[in-house]
């Protein structure tokens, strides 16, 4: 019988960052991908994982501000750096951040698996483009996949929500 040889100890790096304004701090294997952090180690559900392959945006959150795929992101890219996810995007008193209110007011919610993708995409674009046409909120959504292809819905809930932001700054 031929012994098998023994493989190596998997290397674990220390990855410090800040989570929805809290400092998280983990040892995971190097390879870990960003969205394995944020919803096994850290418990952060909310961020969903359907295609792992950078197609569907479900697992978008925010690196510094910027959307990025968390499938696709290591997490030793976030060391040392701020990622929101959707549920950071609420106020501390549980009011509704825009996106998320007009998610509810125009019916973009269908069964709700792609919409914490939608909504930290479109938090992010309107930072970028707060006053948007129906075009460029069409364009907003278009690397984000809804299988209940309920998109007439999420384009309305792009605009209402910049309407919102703009009550709110009124
Ligand atoms: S799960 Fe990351 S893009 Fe689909
Ligand atoms: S609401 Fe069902 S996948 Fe988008």
């Amino acid at each position: 019988m031929t012994a098998q040889p023994e493989s190596a100890p998997e290397q674990t790096i220390d990855v410090r960052v800040r989570v929805n304004g809290v400092l998280r701090e983990v040892t995971v294997p190097s390879r870990r991908l960003l969205s394995d952090v944020l919803r096994h180690d850290l418990r952060l559900t909310g961020t969903h994982v359907g295609c792992e392959h950078g197609v569907c945006g479900a697992c978008t959150v925010l690196l510094d501000g910027e959307p990025v795929r968390s499938c696709l992101t290591l997490a030793a890219t976030a060391d040392g750096h701020e990622v929101t996810t959707v549920e950071g995007l609420a106020a501390a008193d549980g009011t509704l951040h825009p996106v998320q209110q007009a998610f509810v007011e125009t019916h973009g919610l269908q069964c709700g698996f792609c919409t914490p993708g939608f909504v930290t995409t479109v938090a992010a674009y309107l930072e970028q483009n707060p006053d948007p046409t129906e075009e460029e909120a069409t364009e907003a959504i278009s690397g984000n996949l809804c299988r209940c292809t309920g998109y007439q819905g999420i384009r309305a809930a792009v605009l209402r929500a910049a309407e919102l932001r703009k009550e709110a700054a009124r």
